[in-house]
């Protein structure tokens, strides 16, 4: 089999390539069944605890961070978590992580109105975007709210039929028999001990950093830029525009509040939509943050709209806006993408 030959000879290259130039350390090589795996991370964990973030994410942090009091972000956590969250091993055949539909080139969400799970099913739900979650006071996290926190939540992809399609047992069998994993959780949680909690735990750790902070927004926020006119126009219209629904009515910002734009709790909003029960069977979704929400296709919870220009050229109730206010809110909300987030190593696959 020639093919075979290949990939052999190609994996040995390959290794010999790694250890030669590798300055960093190589905590694990392993053959995974589809790939030589090796993982590539540096001697020292990366900066995930302690980032100093402006004035005005601070406070925003201060008010609504929804970490557990017994699950801070460490370092080495957070770096279990990001090994986790690229491990193909966490699907059943071995084809999907949680990068296949939260890609971080993406914002951590997914281009495609619904994703592909490991048999080439479609989830039932637009995917997510990860973007400051940390920062959702309530935790309830799904756009119908049913995991009461992150740490209740990161375990459910791996168990859904369509998305990843394991048992708890069957993960647990799978992470002990690879070399990697108990250096990790030691160096994580003090044992090597591999457990369910300790697996949410990581995961949402990782999720938790995943901040933006470094957006035009951002520096002019701190005084380091000035927004565009146009930009300043469409800032003061989604804080302040009522819209057709007049005086009293929500604005943009009543149920995306700044500085992370996230669904606060607001006044129910309805897209219509027969075929979702939503919150409570009330047909009411979350959003998660508006940040880089321009640089992303296929919105709402069900991915039938197909950007935010089309959105604000819709008839969708607090959502379509008036012909001479479109391009001011668009430059606004471009004004939100932090393009660093979508590339900083730290979030990045750990595997080469
Ligand atoms: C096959 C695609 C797919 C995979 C794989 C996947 N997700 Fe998701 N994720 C989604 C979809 C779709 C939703 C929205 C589902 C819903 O609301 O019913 C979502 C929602 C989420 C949310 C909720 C965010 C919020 O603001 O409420 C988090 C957190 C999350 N996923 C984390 C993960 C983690 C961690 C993994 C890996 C263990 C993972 N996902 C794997 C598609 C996927
Ligand atoms: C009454 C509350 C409310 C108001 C007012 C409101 N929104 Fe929303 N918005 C939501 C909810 C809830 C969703 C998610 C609904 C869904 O998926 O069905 C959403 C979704 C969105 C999305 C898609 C998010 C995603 O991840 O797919 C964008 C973009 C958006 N809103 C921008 C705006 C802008 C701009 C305005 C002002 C012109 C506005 N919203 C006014 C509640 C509101």
């Amino acid at each position: 089999m020639p093919g075979k030959k290949f990939f052999v000879i190609t994996s040995l290259l390959l290794s010999v390539f790694l250890f030669q130039n590798c300055s960093k350390k190589d905590v694990g090589s392993v053959d995974t069944g589809q790939q030589v795996t090796v993982l590539n991370l540096p001697e020292t964990p990366f900066n995930y605890s302690n980032v100093s973030f402006p004035a005005h994410i601070t406070a925003a942090l201060a008010a609504n961070d929804n970490t557990p009091v017994n699950n801070a972000i460490t370092d080495d956590g957070a770096t279990l978590g990001r090994v986790l969250f690229y491990d193909k091993n966490l699907s059943f055949n071995k084809t999907i992580n949680c990068a296949s539909c939260h890609k971080q080139e993406q914002g951590f969400t997914d281009d495609a109105r619904l994703s592909e799970g490991f048999e080439g099913g479609l989830t039932t739900r637009n995917s997510m975007n990860l973007l400051n979650v940390r920062f959702y006071r309530s935790g309830k996290m799904f756009w119908d709210e049913r995991a009461g926190t992150l740490e209740e939540q990161v375990l459910q992809p791996v168990q859904n039929h369509i998305e990843m399609g394991m048992s708890i047992d069957s993960v647990l069998g799978r992470l002990n028999r690879l070399t990697y994993y108990p250096t990790l959780f030691t160096s994580a949680f003090g044992s090597a001990d591999i457990d369910t909690v300790r697996i949410a735990r990581a995961l949402s750790q990782f999720i938790r950093s995943i901040v933006t902070y470094q957006a035009r927004y951002d520096r002019v926020k701190q005084g380091l830029e000035v927004f565009t006119a146009t930009e300043r126009d469409g800032e003061q219209l989604f804080l302040n525009a009522t819209g057709p629904g007049g005086p009293g009515a929500p604005t943009c910002a009543t149920c995306h509040t700044p500085p992370m734009f996230l669904n606060s709790g607001a006044p129910p909003f309805t897209l219509p939509d027969n075929g979702d029960p939503g919150i409570l069977n009330e047909g009411r979704f979350k959003a998660g943050s508006l940040r880089n929400i321009t640089a992303t296709d296929n919105l709402f919870h069900n991915g039938s709209i197909s950007n935010v220009e089309t959105m604000l050229n819709s008839q969708i109730p607090a959502h379509g806006v008036a012909p001479p206010d479109r391009a001011k809110i668009l430059a606004f909300l471009r004004t939100l993408t932090d393009n660093t987030v979508t590339t900083d190593i730290r979030f990045s696959s750990p595997f080469k």
